[in-house]
């Protein structure tokens, strides 16, 4: 019998977005940087699996379907598949796509809150509540805000209702310890530092429901008809819902995540309380929590008020989809905001990708058709040190490693430079010329090789043209030049 290894399991989850709206391009950065983990980490011989989703219930949602004039499940499978083909859209290789709707979640959703009886009560909620946000909002944040909510500019409600509460305040010391040594690690610091600012203050218990009367769009609340689960309350438990909790072998297998990847807008909910309702379940917290920034559209926060909604297709159709992957991925400050205006990503479109890696591509595929009729000859590997690459994506900064990549983009164009293969065939040493372009692309497989998580198609292709050791021809150039001025 032979020995049997088995991988170690990956699991990386993004957020799963309400469907109240469509997808813009803001919200593709999340899953393309999900996306790159989950691909470094198959390429690592890991047992991936990355999961997303849509969040599906909730006032918000109720609202929408009816304006729309359509029963609400209907409006819900509309949307929701709007959302399932961003994925694919963008060459995201995701495994598992879960609804909150799927009567899987919602047995599975029921069966948690069971679980979590002894930290559950009844109790008296008097307060108001953001329907855009789905949350109930502290009284000293309502009076801070004029009672309008600054996000959605729209009016809080007032509400006083009996609701189940959940025993979060027992929990602020256990998440302040695990954050603070390292075993639930939350990234940027900045945002660390902002959670461990409200662990500090302590949590409070919160309300975890909200009277059928009122909503009736939800999960119903085990054993209390008049109820459903508050949305959020319920959304959280996807991560799990979706490995098949609590019996699953996936469950078991792949609980808990490597990583989560967040919006800074919803750090508070993945940091505080689904680690609560974790504890509460007697759980492992996540071994990690990237918080991304927000993209904006020339400063501005993108919103269909504004009328600057990008979607990402209308820059998959003029550029294709690696061209987005990189922009987004490399010129988005991946610990901050980032900004999309088609003018900076034209830039960068003509001069990293067409000017830097498509020439490099280019030059070395005609001198090898040129000096040496196709054939390539040994290629040894290239001595360049990787490990700053490696450690940048292990820290989710995907902006740096990018750069780590460029820098060999760049030091390729400057070798072909320097060495000149055209003036040493000139001069007849036709064995140097093959020993110079036997190394060019020896480096070029090594930046496909850096490059497959983050632009797969572009590192497919440059490895076909080279890796046999004869030329392949491709069809067309990499990334060719768009000469037609940008909008703004
Ligand atoms: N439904 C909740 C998440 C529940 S997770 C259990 C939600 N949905 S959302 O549609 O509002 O946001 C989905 C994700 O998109 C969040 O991580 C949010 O931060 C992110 N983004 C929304 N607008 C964005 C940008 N402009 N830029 C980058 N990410 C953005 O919150």
């Amino acid at each position: 019998m032979s020995a049997k290894t088995t991988a170690k399991s990956y699991f990386i989850t993004t957020s799963i977005p309400y469907i109240n709206g469509e997808p813009h391009i803001g919200h593709t950065y999340e899953l393309l940087a999900a996306d790159v983990l989950a691909r470094y980490a198959r390429s690592h011989g890991q047992d991936v699996l990355l999961s997303t989703g849509t969040d599906e219930h909730g006032g918000k949602i109720q609202e929408k379907a009816k304006q729309s004039g359509k029963p609400v499940k209907e409006y819900a499978d509309e949307i929701s598949k709007k959302w399932r083909e961003l994925g694919p859209l963008v060459n995201m290789s995701t495994d598992r796509f879960i609804r909150t709707t799927d009567p899987g979640h919602e047995q599975r959703a029921a069966l948690i809150w069971q679980a979590l009886q002894a930290d559950i009560y009844k109790g008296k909620y008097s307060g108001w509540y953001c329907t855009g946000c789905e949350a109930f909002v502290p009284e000293a944040t309502a009076k801070e805000n004029n009672g309008v909510c600054p996000i959605h500019e729209r009016a809080y409600d007032k509400i006083e209702e009996e609701n189940y509460f959940f025993k979060l305040s027992k929990y602020s010391a256990e998440i302040t310890a695990k954050i603070m040594d390292g075993s639930f690690r939350v990234i940027p610091d900045t945002r660390r530092n902002e959670v461990l600012h409200v662990l500090k203050e302590g949590l409070e218990d919160i309300s975890i429901s909200r009277p059928k009367d009122k909503i009736s769009w939800g999960v119903p609340v085990p054993g209390d008809d008049t109820q459903i689960m508050y949305v959020w309350f319920e959304a959280l438990m996807n991560y799990i819902t979706v490995l098949g909790y609590p019996e699953h072998a996936d469950f078991k297998k792949f609980w808990p995540a490597n990583v989560q990847i967040v919006g800074k807008d919803i750090s508070r909910f993945h940091a505080a309380i689904w680690p609560g309702m974790l504890l509460g379940l007697k759980l492992p917290l996540p071994k990690m929590l990237y918080v991304h920034g927000f993209i904006n559209f020339g400063g501005q926060k993108i919103s269909k008020s504004l009328g600057n909604v990008v979607h990402p297709r209308e820059v998959v159709d003029k550029y294709g989809v690696d061209a987005l992957r990189y922009y987004l991925l490399r010129h988005t400050p991946s610990y901050e905001d980032g900004d999309f205006t088609w003018k900076r990503f034209e830039a960068a479109y003509n001069n990293e990708l067409a000017n830097e890696l498509g020439n490099a591509v280019s030059r070395a595929a005609a001198m090898i058709t040129k000096y040496q009729n196709g054939l390539i000859g040994d290629i040894a590997k290239p001595e360049h040190d990787s490990a700053q690459y490696h450690k940048e994506i292990a820290d989710c900064r995907f902006d740096r490693a990018l750069e780590e990549v460029w820098q060999q983009v760049r030091g390729l164009n400057q070798y072909i430079e320097e060495e000149k293969p055209w003036v040493i065939a000139a001069g007849g040493d036709m064995g140097h010329v093959g020993e110079v372009l036997a190394y060019i692309v020896s480096c070029l497989l090594e930046i496909a090789e850096m490059l497959s998580p983050f632009m797969p198609a572009t590192s497919d292709k440059i490895t076909a043209m080279f890796d046999s050791g004869v030329l392949q021809k491709t069809e067309g150039t990499l990334f060719p030049k768009h000469e037609d001025p940008a909008k703004v």
